[in-house]
């Protein structure tokens, strides 16, 4: 237990294992009662105490704290780097969480490009309703977060790469200038994942996931992870967690636990299908700009290369026929499902203006419509590009 808290426990990260020795075991002792080497799902909501107050096992009430949750918050925290992990109901509430502790009247800085779901949530919801003001930055100068900041600036807000952009910020030069101003640097790692990318290495204060993404991995949980080495911060977020109540059920913390395990492997597989099919993509006539950060043009590329282990399986790319091509394409592939999310072994495909992005247009987060965002499975890799090409045949 640490500070004041009685609900705060860190994680202990066990650092002498690798990665993916972590992603299999961090947080996962067999089971004491069985042998069993899968963690068990607990379903119980409440447990026994030896007197008013005081649980046998350290837990009392599910929504405070949950066997099976607790294992998955230590392995998702040891892959980060983190002390400290919290895992909420949605990518969305585990954001909630982060703007929730933030006072009424606190600016929060954005990259100008994210999920269209974090604008939303930040200027609609935070911003219409709890007082909390937002402001766009072009990220890839940091220099401008010092002219954007104000006395009420708290917060900057990033992710990288960006969703559906695929623009790169540099996490160390940002948390630098941030620091300095005495603010906090959030990074929403859901697209790169903590096997391609550590942002609390890299200088940054918390990491927010959309485990629903490559963490689960197979479009089969909806989930969402914060994690954090700042104890003040965690004794907020610990607070919020159980007061607010948006937690996985057990459930979902199983399926997340046993989707993290293979992220090395599927990540491996994901990066090297996008670069097969970023290659095609480049060649194909009807492509007017291929948006992904492992190619030498790419404006972020050699940020990406020092703060990432490889470049992730994102891909977007825009159309010479403009919107009327872009629809034509994502709905003309067969091996590609028209649909949205990403970061699960199948492939997908999306319109983002009209789909994941549509709650930015008219803000200066607004992207092209003639943008078509993919996430490449870990399918045949032959199969995916067939099916591109003859899609982007009928883009006309
Ligand atoms: C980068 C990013 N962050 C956060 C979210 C929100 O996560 P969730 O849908 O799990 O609430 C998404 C969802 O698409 C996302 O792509």
């Amino acid at each position: 237990m640490m500070g004041g808290d009685p609900l705060l426990s860190g994680f202990e990260s066990p650092t002498e294992f690798g990665f993916e020795t972590r992603a299999i075991r961090a947080g996962q002792p067999h089971d004491q009662r069985t042998g069993g080497v899968v963690t068990p799902i607990s379903m119980s909501t409440t447990f026994a105490q030896d007197s008013p107050g005081v649980p046998k096992n350290g837990y009392e009430y599910s929504r405070t704290g949950n066997p099976t949750r607790h294992a998955y918050e230590a392995c998702v925290a040891s892959l980060e780097g983190a002390k400290y992990g919290f895992a909420f109901a949605s990518g969305l509430s585990a954001e909630d969480a982060l703007f929730r502790q933030l006072t009424p009247g606190s600016q929060i800085l954005l990259g100008n490009d994210a999920y269209g779901g974090t604008f939303r949530l930040i200027d609609s919801v935070h911003g219409k309703k709890s007082g909390l003001a937002n402001t766009a930055v072009d990220l890839t100068q940091p220099e401008q977060i010092k002219e954007a900041w104000t006395p009420e600036s708290r917060m900057v807000w990033l992710e990288t790469p960006t969703n559906p952009m695929l623009s790169v910020f540099d996490i160390r030069a940002i948390s630098d200038v941030v620091h300095e101003l005495g603010g906090v640097v959030v990074v929403d790692n859901t697209f790169a994942t903590p096997y391609l990318q550590q942002p609390l290495d890299l200088g940054a204060d918390v990491v927010v996931h959309s485990a629903t993404k490559y963490i689960g991995g197979h479009s089969d949980v909806v989930g969402g992870f914060v994690a954090t080495n700042n104890e003040s911060l965690a004794e907020d977020l610990v607070y919020i967690q159980n007061a607010v109540g948006a937690i996985p059920s057990p459930f979902d913390c199983y399926l997340a636990l046993r989707g993290v395990k293979t992220l090395p492997v599927r990540m491996d597989r994901h990066c090297e299908n996008a670069q097969q099919i970023v290659a095609v993509l480049n060649d194909h006539d009807a492509v007017s700009q291929v948006l992904y950060p492992g190619m030498k043009e790419h404006p972020g590329h050699e940020i990406a290369a020092k703060q990432m282990k490889n470049f992730g399986g994102m891909v977007s790319f825009r159309l010479k026929g403009g919107q009327s091509a872009a629809e034509r394409v994502v709905t003309n592939t067969e091996v590609f499902t028209l649909a949205e999310s990403l970061g699960a072994v199948e492939s997908l495909i999306e319109h983002p203006g009209v789909m994941t992005h549509l709650s930015v247009a008219g803000s200066a987060l607004e992207v092209p419509d003639d943008l078509v965002r993919i996430s490449v499975g870990i399918e045949s890799v032959s199969d995916l590009v067939s099916d591109l090409v003859q899609a982007l045949d009928h883009a006309g």
